[in-house]
């Protein structure tokens, strides 16, 4: 996790990436899953400015989940927002605990995707949402992003939307992918307990 610690004040200073307008978005999304007081994990989900965006959007509590404590300090924590640390493949949270999880940018930097894929099984109640907002790999100034990260240490595993999509179903998490601005997509899928995960 070295690459955050460092990395952590440059990207908490440009990294006021979402306005309202974006959470409003991602909200309406989830929304079929979150009701007003509901609960929301956003996994990677850094300085928490997504979090307390969405808080505010969905009127729900949202608790961001980040193995990085130079991230975390940054979040502004509240009665609707909570922070935890911890990795996305080992979460310290009960069974069917979240309504809906939300992973921003993030998914490419866990180590071992399969296993997060299960823990949001686990931890997503039966019906509830999963959405990842990815990066697609292949334009060309994602290629530049995808070196320029090896080259600082810290390799992120990209998958192109479709690869997403096929990686999320074989791990139980059925869903469909679609392209947003730039390079950007989301993956939303609904965990449906009572089909095998593989
Ligand atoms: C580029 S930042 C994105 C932060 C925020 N989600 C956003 O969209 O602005 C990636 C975040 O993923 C976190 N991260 C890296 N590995 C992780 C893991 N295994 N589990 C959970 N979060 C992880 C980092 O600490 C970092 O805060």
């Amino acid at each position: 996790m070295g690459f955050f610690n460092w990395a952590a004040p440059l990207i908490r200073r440009f990294g006021d990436r979402f306005t309202a307008d974006d959470a409003d978005a991602i909200g309406r999304w989830i929304r079929p899953a979150v009701e007003p007081g509901g609960h929301v994990l956003d996994v990677g989900g850094g300085a928490g400015q997504l979090a307390s965006l969405l808080a505010a959007a969905l009127h729900a509590r949202v608790t961001v989940l980040d193995p990085t404590p130079e991230m975390l300090a940054h979040v502004q924590a509240s009665e609707h927002v909570v922070a935890v640390g911890g990795v996305a493949e080992d979460m310290p949270f009960d069974d069917d605990a979240f309504d809906a999880i939300v992973v921003s940018d993030a998914f490419h930097h866990f180590r071992d995707q399969k296993t997060a894929v299960a823990e949001f099984r686990r931890v997503v109640r039966p019906g509830g949402l999963v959405l990842v907002l990815e990066l697609d790999p292949r334009p060309f100034v994602m290629r530049l992003i995808v070196i320029g990260e090896k080259l600082l240490g810290e390799p992120g595993a990209f998958m192109t939307p479709q690869q997403m999509c096929a990686f999320m179903a074989e791990h139980g998490i059925a869903g469909e992918c679609e392209p947003l601005a730039k390079a950007d997509y989301r993956f939303l899928g609904r965990v449906e307990k009572d089909r095998p995960a593989a």
